[in-house]
């Protein structure tokens, strides 16, 4: 499929050269009719929702309420089970601080993995600050999650959560969610999810994961910028407690009393980013025509493409060359030569790539570097990209003499 006609930003040129964009892993780009939207939402329903008693109030929380029902389709979830965040981040701490704060004792254990991503590592460490509970990791071996021992662990040991990734943003490595939650369920484990980087590439259904929170970032998925989702399983949303309260979430509020809505309003305090969460829906839309399936193909073709290709540069490691189970993520580096010199020296090419830890320091120290170079592929690249990358690459060891 060659969609890069969708996406205006594609057109653009940097140093004279059309734009190759490998770093959907950050943020993907939007098409069209995602932009289209939310010029639409200012231009015919910018109003405040749940508040006005007038039809632009009425229309915008109408398509607000709609893009919910959209997420929970698209998730296979209950719309009651949607909450809409910034982004993923705010999603895990929504988690972390609005339902584990209030469960996890000073002699649990938070399990967490080597691969995880900041995001799903700051906020435990964070709490387990405040409560004084231990934080486990499970390993990794050959960019893969070592799970031979996860039975007997949570057998043995008080672990009340295991939190994880579904895909890592380093490796992108997919975890087996199914198969791990159906060991939680047997001992009790919550599992919290960071969809992050598998929402917008596999197909996702909760009532078949079986996770009891889930959280994924719209703009990963062509949304735009501020709009996030937390699933949370119904059986939770009772005790979980509102974590951004505030305007818009309660019922009453008097000096002697506070009480809280009834419905997921009361998780969603202050303006959303309405516009935003609207436009969210064509991005659906959009990802829905295409089929998930379709893109999980396209992406594997690709990255199978560009598998073959890296591993026949001279010098180059590869973080993860396994094929099977993985997103359309690869981490490399180019050996001598700086993660972020081979970055700048691709943007001169045109080529926009990631090179850092990828706030994934964890994993980084594991594999025993400081940082890599990553490219990460979504529904608008092509192998023509791919190309280009391999032959900026072979540039930047040229240029330094290589
Ligand atoms: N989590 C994002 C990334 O991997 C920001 O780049």
């Amino acid at each position: 499929m060659n969609l890069k006609k969708d996406f205006p930003i594609l057109k653009r040129k940097i140093n004279n050269k059309e734009i190759i964009y490998l770093d959907s892993a950050a943020t993907t780009q939007r098409p069209k009719i995602v932009i289209n939207k939310i010029k639409e939402f200012y231009e015919k329903y910018n109003s405040n929702i749940h508040r006005g008693l007038y039809t632009l109030s009425e229309e915008a929380t109408s398509l607000y309420e709609k893009t919910r029902e959209k997420t929970a389709e698209f998730i296979n979830a209950d719309k009651e089970e949607i909450i809409f965040t910034k982004n993923c981040t705010e999603a895990i701490n929504y988690a972390v601080f609005g339902y584990f704060l209030k469960i996890l004792k000073k002699n649990d254990i938070v399990l967490l993995t080597e691969m995880e991503h900041n995001s799903n590592v700051v906020p435990w460490k964070l709490l387990s600050k405040r409560i004084g509970f231990k934080i486990g990791y499970l390993n990794i071996d050959d960019s893969k999650l070592d799970l031979r021992e996860l039975d007997e662990i949570l057998k043995k040991r008080r672990v009340k959560v295991l939190a994880i990734t579904h895909a890592s943003n380093v490796l992108g490595t997919i975890n087996p969610i199914r198969e791990i939650s159906r060991i939680c369920r047997k001992y009790n484990t919550r599992i919290l999810v960071d969809g992050a980087q598998a929402a917008p590439h596999i197909e996702i259904d909760m009532k078949d994961l079986n996770a009891d929170f889930y959280a994924f970032s719209g703009h990963k998925m062509l949304g735009p910028l501020g709009v996030g989702v937390l699933y949370v399983r119904k059986e939770f949303l009772k005790s979980l407690t509102p974590f951004i309260s505030g305007g818009g979430t309660v019922l009453e509020v008097t000096k002697e009393n506070l009480k809280f809505k009834e419905d997921h309003e009361k998780f969603e305090g202050g303006t959303p980013s309405v516009a935003d969460v609207v436009a969210f829906s064509s991005a659906i839309d959009y990802l829905n025509k295409l089929g998930m399936k379709n893109i999980k193909k396209h992406e594997d073709e690709l990255t199978k493409y560009a598998l073959d290709k890296l591993n026949t540069i001279n010098d180059i490691e590869i973080y993860n060359n396994h094929l099977k189970d993985r997103v359309g993520v690869i981490a490399f580096n180019l050996k001598n030569i700086h993660a972020h010199d081979v970055a700048s020296l691709l943007d001169e090419e045109g080529i926009c790539v990631r090179a850092s830890h990828h706030c994934a320091m964890i994993l980084h120290k594991k594999l025993g570097i400081n940082g890599s170079v990553r490219a990460s592929f979504y529904v608008y690249n092509t192998k023509k990209d791919v190309d280009k990358l391999i032959k900026g690459l072979l540039k930047v060891q040229k240029v330094f003499g290589k």
